[in-house]
Protein backbone atom coordinates (compact mmCIF):
# COMPACT_ATOMS: atom_id res chain seq x y z
CA UNK A 1 0.00 0.00 0.00
CA UNK A 2 1.20 3.44 -1.00
CA UNK A 3 2.13 6.22 1.90
CA UNK A 4 -1.06 7.68 3.03
CA UNK A 5 -0.05 11.21 3.36
CA UNK A 6 2.62 13.50 2.06
CA UNK A 7 4.97 15.65 4.38
CA UNK A 8 4.40 19.73 4.36
CA UNK A 9 8.32 20.56 4.66
CA UNK A 10 6.85 23.89 4.24
CA UNK A 11 6.20 23.93 7.76
CA UNK A 12 7.31 21.13 9.74
CA UNK A 13 8.87 17.65 9.21
CA UNK A 14 6.30 15.84 11.06
CA UNK A 15 3.50 17.49 10.17
CA UNK A 16 1.95 15.76 7.66
CA UNK A 17 -0.49 16.26 5.15
CA UNK A 18 -3.31 13.59 4.81
CA UNK A 19 -4.68 11.92 1.58
CA UNK A 20 -8.57 11.55 2.42
CA UNK A 21 -8.95 7.83 3.97
CA UNK A 22 -11.33 6.98 5.82
CA UNK A 23 -9.97 5.81 9.69
CA UNK A 24 -10.72 1.78 10.02
CA UNK A 25 -13.11 1.36 13.12
CA UNK A 26 -13.34 -1.06 16.40
CA UNK A 27 -16.30 -2.53 14.50
CA UNK A 28 -15.02 -3.43 11.02
CA UNK A 29 -11.60 -4.80 13.10
CA UNK A 30 -14.22 -7.14 15.32
CA UNK A 31 -16.00 -7.81 11.49
CA UNK A 32 -12.67 -9.23 10.33
CA UNK A 33 -13.19 -12.41 12.21
CA UNK A 34 -16.71 -14.38 10.70
CA UNK A 35 -18.13 -17.22 11.68
CA UNK A 36 -15.06 -18.23 13.66
CA UNK A 37 -12.54 -17.75 10.89
CA UNK A 38 -10.20 -14.00 9.92
CA UNK A 39 -9.33 -14.63 6.41
CA UNK A 40 -6.52 -12.43 6.14
CA UNK A 41 -4.82 -11.80 9.74
CA UNK A 42 -4.85 -8.35 11.74
CA UNK A 43 -1.87 -6.77 11.66
CA UNK A 44 -0.97 -4.70 14.87
CA UNK A 45 2.38 -2.51 15.93
CA UNK A 46 3.42 -1.29 18.77
CA UNK A 47 3.79 2.51 17.92
CA UNK A 48 5.11 5.79 20.85
CA UNK A 49 5.74 8.58 18.16
CA UNK A 50 3.76 10.84 15.75
CA UNK A 51 6.99 10.27 12.83
CA UNK A 52 7.08 5.80 13.61
CA UNK A 53 2.85 6.31 13.47
CA UNK A 54 3.33 7.49 10.01
CA UNK A 55 5.49 5.12 8.55
CA UNK A 56 3.68 1.96 10.55
CA UNK A 57 0.21 3.77 9.99
CA UNK A 58 -0.27 1.94 5.57
CA UNK A 59 0.82 -1.51 6.82
CA UNK A 60 -0.94 -2.00 9.62
CA UNK A 61 -4.81 -2.48 10.75
CA UNK A 62 -4.35 -1.08 14.36
CA UNK A 63 -1.40 0.59 15.97
CA UNK A 64 -0.63 0.28 19.89
CA UNK A 65 0.48 2.54 21.83
CA UNK A 66 1.67 -0.23 24.60
CA UNK A 67 3.30 0.04 27.96
CA UNK A 68 6.05 -1.31 26.60
CA UNK A 69 7.36 2.61 25.56
CA UNK A 70 8.18 2.45 29.43
CA UNK A 71 11.00 -0.08 28.69
CA UNK A 72 11.43 0.80 25.16
CA UNK A 73 11.37 4.91 25.04
CA UNK A 74 12.09 5.74 28.73
CA UNK A 75 14.42 2.94 29.36
CA UNK A 76 12.70 1.89 32.83
CA UNK A 77 13.30 -2.03 34.13
CA UNK A 78 9.26 -2.76 33.65
CA UNK A 79 5.95 -1.55 32.70
CA UNK A 80 5.21 -1.11 36.00
CA UNK A 81 6.10 2.78 36.67
CA UNK A 82 4.78 3.80 33.68
CA UNK A 83 2.56 6.58 34.15
CA UNK A 84 -1.26 7.79 32.73
CA UNK A 85 0.42 10.91 31.84
CA UNK A 86 3.38 8.89 29.90
CA UNK A 87 0.30 7.03 27.56
CA UNK A 88 -1.89 10.23 26.99
CA UNK A 89 1.01 12.16 25.75
CA UNK A 90 2.09 9.24 23.39
CA UNK A 91 -1.24 8.28 22.41
CA UNK A 92 -1.81 12.05 21.25
CA UNK A 93 1.08 11.53 19.37
CA UNK A 94 0.46 8.53 17.78
CA UNK A 95 -3.37 9.64 16.95
CA UNK A 96 -1.62 12.63 15.34
CA UNK A 97 0.84 10.92 13.29
CA UNK A 98 -2.01 8.21 11.80
CA UNK A 99 -4.94 8.43 8.96
CA UNK A 100 -5.45 4.64 9.09
CA UNK A 101 -4.97 2.22 11.34
CA UNK A 102 -7.08 2.05 14.62
CA UNK A 103 -5.33 3.19 17.56
CA UNK A 104 -5.29 1.47 20.46
CA UNK A 105 -3.89 3.14 24.08
CA UNK A 106 -2.27 0.75 27.12
CA UNK A 107 -3.85 1.19 30.26
CA UNK A 108 -1.33 1.74 32.93
CA UNK A 109 -0.79 -0.58 35.70
CA UNK A 110 -2.27 0.99 38.64
CA UNK A 111 -4.92 3.30 36.46
CA UNK A 112 -7.71 0.50 36.27
CA UNK A 113 -7.17 -2.05 38.58
CA UNK A 114 -9.14 -1.11 41.84
CA UNK A 115 -12.73 -0.44 40.45
CA UNK A 116 -14.93 0.02 37.07
CA UNK A 117 -15.52 3.67 37.96
CA UNK A 118 -11.13 4.31 38.62
CA UNK A 119 -11.21 2.34 34.99
CA UNK A 120 -13.92 4.75 33.39
CA UNK A 121 -12.08 7.74 34.56
CA UNK A 122 -8.75 6.73 33.34
CA UNK A 123 -9.94 5.33 30.29
CA UNK A 124 -12.42 8.79 29.69
CA UNK A 125 -8.88 10.80 30.08
CA UNK A 126 -7.16 8.47 27.45
CA UNK A 127 -10.19 8.33 24.89
CA UNK A 128 -10.81 12.85 25.59
CA UNK A 129 -7.21 13.64 25.36
CA UNK A 130 -5.98 11.09 22.80
CA UNK A 131 -8.40 10.44 19.81
CA UNK A 132 -7.76 7.17 20.65
CA UNK A 133 -10.15 4.28 19.67
CA UNK A 134 -9.91 2.51 22.19
CA UNK A 135 -8.02 1.22 25.38
CA UNK A 136 -5.98 -2.17 26.55
CA UNK A 137 -6.05 -3.71 29.72
CA UNK A 138 -4.53 -6.35 30.92
CA UNK A 139 -6.63 -9.16 33.05
CA UNK A 140 -9.17 -12.06 32.66
CA UNK A 141 -11.66 -12.95 34.50
CA UNK A 142 -11.06 -10.46 37.17
CA UNK A 143 -10.65 -7.32 34.78
CA UNK A 144 -14.29 -9.16 33.26
CA UNK A 145 -16.57 -6.83 35.46
CA UNK A 146 -14.21 -3.72 34.65
CA UNK A 147 -14.25 -4.70 30.91
CA UNK A 148 -18.31 -4.72 30.72
CA UNK A 149 -18.84 -1.35 32.68
CA UNK A 150 -16.10 0.55 30.43
CA UNK A 151 -17.92 -1.06 27.11
CA UNK A 152 -21.38 -0.67 28.05
CA UNK A 153 -19.95 3.08 28.32
CA UNK A 154 -18.77 3.62 25.19
CA UNK A 155 -15.15 2.56 25.81
CA UNK A 156 -14.24 0.06 23.49
CA UNK A 157 -11.77 -2.70 25.23
CA UNK A 158 -8.79 -4.55 23.98
CA UNK A 159 -8.27 -7.03 26.79
CA UNK A 160 -4.62 -9.30 27.27
CA UNK A 161 -4.31 -12.38 28.67
CA UNK A 162 -1.41 -15.10 28.95
CA UNK A 163 1.53 -13.43 30.36
CA UNK A 164 0.69 -9.99 31.21
CA UNK A 165 3.89 -7.75 31.61
CA UNK A 166 1.69 -5.79 34.42
CA UNK A 167 2.00 -9.12 36.91
CA UNK A 168 5.66 -9.91 36.83
CA UNK A 169 5.84 -9.80 40.50
CA UNK A 170 2.91 -11.79 40.59
CA UNK A 171 4.11 -14.48 37.90
CA UNK A 172 7.62 -14.60 38.84
CA UNK A 173 9.11 -13.14 35.30
CA UNK A 174 8.15 -13.30 31.57
CA UNK A 175 8.76 -17.10 30.71
CA UNK A 176 5.77 -18.45 28.57
CA UNK A 177 2.71 -19.47 30.92
CA UNK A 178 0.23 -22.15 30.49
CA UNK A 179 2.56 -24.66 30.82
CA UNK A 180 0.70 -27.14 33.58
CA UNK A 181 -3.23 -27.88 32.55
CA UNK A 182 -4.63 -25.41 35.50
CA UNK A 183 -2.99 -22.67 33.84
CA UNK A 184 -3.95 -23.83 30.66
CA UNK A 185 -7.20 -23.68 31.57
CA UNK A 186 -7.02 -20.56 33.42
CA UNK A 187 -5.98 -18.71 30.56
CA UNK A 188 -8.39 -20.55 28.29
CA UNK A 189 -10.88 -19.40 30.68
CA UNK A 190 -9.64 -16.16 30.84
CA UNK A 191 -10.19 -15.43 27.25
CA UNK A 192 -13.69 -16.37 27.22
CA UNK A 193 -14.92 -14.36 30.13
CA UNK A 194 -13.06 -10.92 28.33
CA UNK A 195 -14.90 -12.16 25.46
CA UNK A 196 -18.34 -12.75 26.85
CA UNK A 197 -17.72 -9.25 29.14
CA UNK A 198 -17.75 -7.34 25.69
CA UNK A 199 -13.78 -6.73 24.88
CA UNK A 200 -13.38 -6.28 20.82
CA UNK A 201 -10.05 -8.32 20.98
CA UNK A 202 -7.88 -9.87 23.05
CA UNK A 203 -4.17 -9.98 22.73
CA UNK A 204 -2.63 -13.79 23.82
CA UNK A 205 1.03 -13.02 25.02
CA UNK A 206 3.61 -15.53 25.68
CA UNK A 207 1.76 -19.02 26.43
CA UNK A 208 2.43 -22.95 24.50
CA UNK A 209 1.13 -22.56 20.95
CA UNK A 210 -2.11 -25.37 21.79
CA UNK A 211 -3.88 -22.73 23.89
CA UNK A 212 -3.44 -19.55 21.37
CA UNK A 213 -4.84 -22.24 18.92
CA UNK A 214 -7.36 -23.36 20.80
CA UNK A 215 -8.55 -19.85 22.31
CA UNK A 216 -8.55 -19.03 19.13
CA UNK A 217 -11.05 -21.45 17.85
CA UNK A 218 -13.21 -21.02 21.25
CA UNK A 219 -13.95 -17.48 20.94
CA UNK A 220 -15.98 -15.01 18.91
CA UNK A 221 -13.61 -11.92 18.95
CA UNK A 222 -10.36 -11.57 17.29
CA UNK A 223 -7.60 -13.00 19.43
CA UNK A 224 -4.22 -11.33 18.44
CA UNK A 225 -0.89 -12.78 18.92
CA UNK A 226 2.40 -12.28 20.43
CA UNK A 227 4.39 -15.82 21.41
CA UNK A 228 1.70 -17.49 20.93
CA UNK A 229 0.62 -19.10 17.07
CA UNK A 230 0.39 -18.01 13.59
CA UNK A 231 -2.67 -19.74 13.78
CA UNK A 232 -4.28 -16.44 15.84
CA UNK A 233 -6.45 -14.49 14.00
CA UNK A 234 -3.43 -12.02 13.79
CA UNK A 235 -0.36 -10.72 15.33
CA UNK A 236 1.33 -7.66 17.52
CA UNK A 237 5.28 -6.90 18.38
CA UNK A 238 6.99 -4.42 19.44
CA UNK A 239 8.63 -2.23 16.67
CA UNK A 240 11.63 -1.59 18.36
CA UNK A 241 12.37 -5.53 18.61
CA UNK A 242 11.24 -6.71 14.76
CA UNK A 243 13.04 -3.57 13.73
CA UNK A 244 16.24 -4.76 15.12
CA UNK A 245 17.08 -2.44 17.72
CA UNK A 246 18.03 -4.27 20.75
CA UNK A 247 20.20 -7.17 21.10
CA UNK A 248 18.41 -9.16 23.63
CA UNK A 249 14.68 -9.64 22.29
CA UNK A 250 12.63 -13.08 23.41
CA UNK A 251 12.73 -15.83 21.96
CA UNK A 252 9.51 -15.08 19.92
CA UNK A 253 10.84 -11.88 18.07
CA UNK A 254 11.47 -11.90 14.01
CA UNK A 255 14.13 -9.15 13.54
CA UNK A 256 13.44 -8.12 10.44
CA UNK A 257 15.74 -5.25 10.08
CA UNK A 258 19.37 -3.94 11.92
CA UNK A 259 18.06 -0.36 13.17
CA UNK A 260 20.68 -0.78 16.02
CA UNK A 261 23.42 -1.54 13.46
CA UNK A 262 22.32 0.97 11.00
CA UNK A 263 22.72 3.50 13.61
CA UNK A 264 25.33 2.76 15.19
CA UNK A 265 26.99 2.83 11.82
CA UNK A 266 25.89 6.41 10.41
CA UNK A 267 26.61 8.25 13.95
CA UNK A 268 30.00 6.88 13.56
CA UNK A 269 30.25 8.32 10.06
CA UNK A 270 28.30 11.56 11.55
CA UNK A 271 31.10 11.16 13.82
CA UNK A 272 34.17 11.10 11.49
CA UNK A 273 32.86 13.89 9.21
CA UNK A 274 32.75 16.42 12.32
CA UNK A 275 35.97 15.47 13.29
CA UNK A 276 37.72 15.51 10.01
CA UNK A 277 35.76 18.88 9.25
CA UNK A 278 34.31 17.11 6.26
CA UNK A 279 30.82 18.09 7.79
CA UNK A 280 28.97 21.02 7.09
CA UNK A 281 30.52 21.15 3.60
CA UNK A 282 29.71 24.17 1.03
CA UNK A 283 25.73 22.45 0.63
CA UNK A 284 25.02 22.55 4.56
CA UNK A 285 26.35 26.09 5.01
CA UNK A 286 24.63 29.67 4.55
CA UNK A 287 26.91 32.26 2.20
CA UNK A 288 26.13 35.73 1.89
CA UNK A 289 24.30 36.70 -1.23
CA UNK A 290 26.37 38.38 -3.62
O1 LIG B 1 2.85 -2.95 25.84
C1 LIG B 1 2.89 -3.59 24.78
O2 LIG B 1 3.64 -3.27 23.85
C2 LIG B 1 2.01 -4.74 24.65
C3 LIG B 1 2.22 -5.65 23.50
C4 LIG B 1 3.50 -6.36 23.61
C5 LIG B 1 1.08 -6.57 23.29
O3 LIG B 1 1.16 -4.94 25.47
Amino acid sequence: MSTTFQLDTATSRANPTPQPMKRLTVPAIKRRKFEGKTEEPLVMLTAYTARQAQLLDPHCDMLLVGDSLGQVIYGLPSTLPVTLEMMIAHGAAVVRGSYHAVVIVDMPFGSYEASPQQAFEAASRVMAETGAAAVKLEGGQAMAGTIAFLSQRGIPVMAHVGLTPQAVNALGGYAARGRSQEEHEKIISDGKAVADAGAFAVVVEGVIEPIAVSLTQSIEIPVIGIGASAQCDGQVLVTEDMLGMFERVPRFVKRYGDMAGFIGETAAKYAEDVRSRAFPGPEQTYQPKP
